[in-house]
């Protein structure tokens, strides 16, 4: 069966109320007859229940770019006193399909570890939310050789433990670091590569079947120009759009190069 594309946008530190309202209120009518691609926006956390009400009724999804959870006395936490945490149970109740989970710049800049986010992952799954898991290599690894390893580390790091059937739902999005906001994106050969690794180790891990049924984006500097490009790739299944997913007309444009 082939996989069905799926480009999502990534805000990441972005969108005040006024901004995200405009923004959504631009793309839905260009994105709304796009039938060859599954869409989500991923805004910040605070204006995620309001993004909700008005993406009601579209073909627009909604997801986190992140969740909090971690294990204690052999559960997965949802709730308690964990001070400015926002926990997977809470943003399927905020109306999310996804959450964005082990983003390189949470692991640059918060300390995520693969463990980390394999805790995550789980509660996720516990809560009805799909995980989008990334991975990526930084381009000092990637210049010594060591990109197969670095992402082979990561794939098995996160989705440690984790049932098949749960996996088939989950999405990977190949990041490599040295792409992401410097407008330097990894050619199609080079994104082909990491994605047919990462494909033959979800065979391995989960057999091949669920390795066929998995998404696994691109993220890095995906913008109209290269988006056609890359997503013609035969494991290229989408896309993790960062700067240009804040324009409605570039991230309409990356959504129609999904065919
Ligand atoms: P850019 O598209 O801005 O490079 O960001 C990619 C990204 O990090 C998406 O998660």
């Amino acid at each position: 069966m082939a996989r069905r594309k799926f480009i999502a946008g990534n805000w990441k530190e972005n969108g005040l109320y006024a901004e995200a309202r405009q923004l959504i209120e631009e793309l839905i009518p260009l994105v709304k007859d796009a039938t060859t691609a599954d869409i989500a926006v991923c805004p910040p956390y605070l204006v995620i229940p309001a993004v909700a009400e008005w993406i009601k009724g579209t073909n627009i999804q909604l997801g986190a770019q992140n969740a909090f959870s971690t294990e204690a006395k052999g559960a997965l936490v949802q709730k308690g006193a964990y001070t400015g945490e926002v926990s997977p149970a809470m943003l399927k109740d905020a109306g999310c399909t996804w959450a964005i989970l082990g983003h390189s710049e949470r692991r640059q800049y918060f300390g995520e570890t693969d463990e980390k986010v394999n805790v995550k992952v789980r509660a996720c799954y516990e809560a009805g939310i799909k995980p989008i898991v990334c991975v990526g290599e930084t381009l000092e690894e990637r210049d010594s050789g060591r990109t197969a390893g670095v992402v082979e580390k990561q794939v098995r790091g996160c989705l440690a433990s984790l049932p098949a059937d749960k996996m088939a739902e989950t999405v990977i999005a190949y990041e490599p670091v040295w792409a992401i906001g410097t407008g330097r994106t990894a050619t199609p050969e080079q994104a082909q590569e990491v994605h047919a690794q990462i494909r033959g180790l979800l065979k391995e891990l989960f057999g091949a079947e669920i390795a066929e049924a998995v998404r696994i984006q691109y993220g890095g500097s995906m913008k109209p120009e290269n988006a056609a490009e890359l997503l013609a790739q035969p494991d290229i299944d989408g896309g993790l759009i960062g700067g240009a997913a804040l324009k409605a007309k570039d991230f309409t444009a990356i959504i129609e190069a999904a065919k």
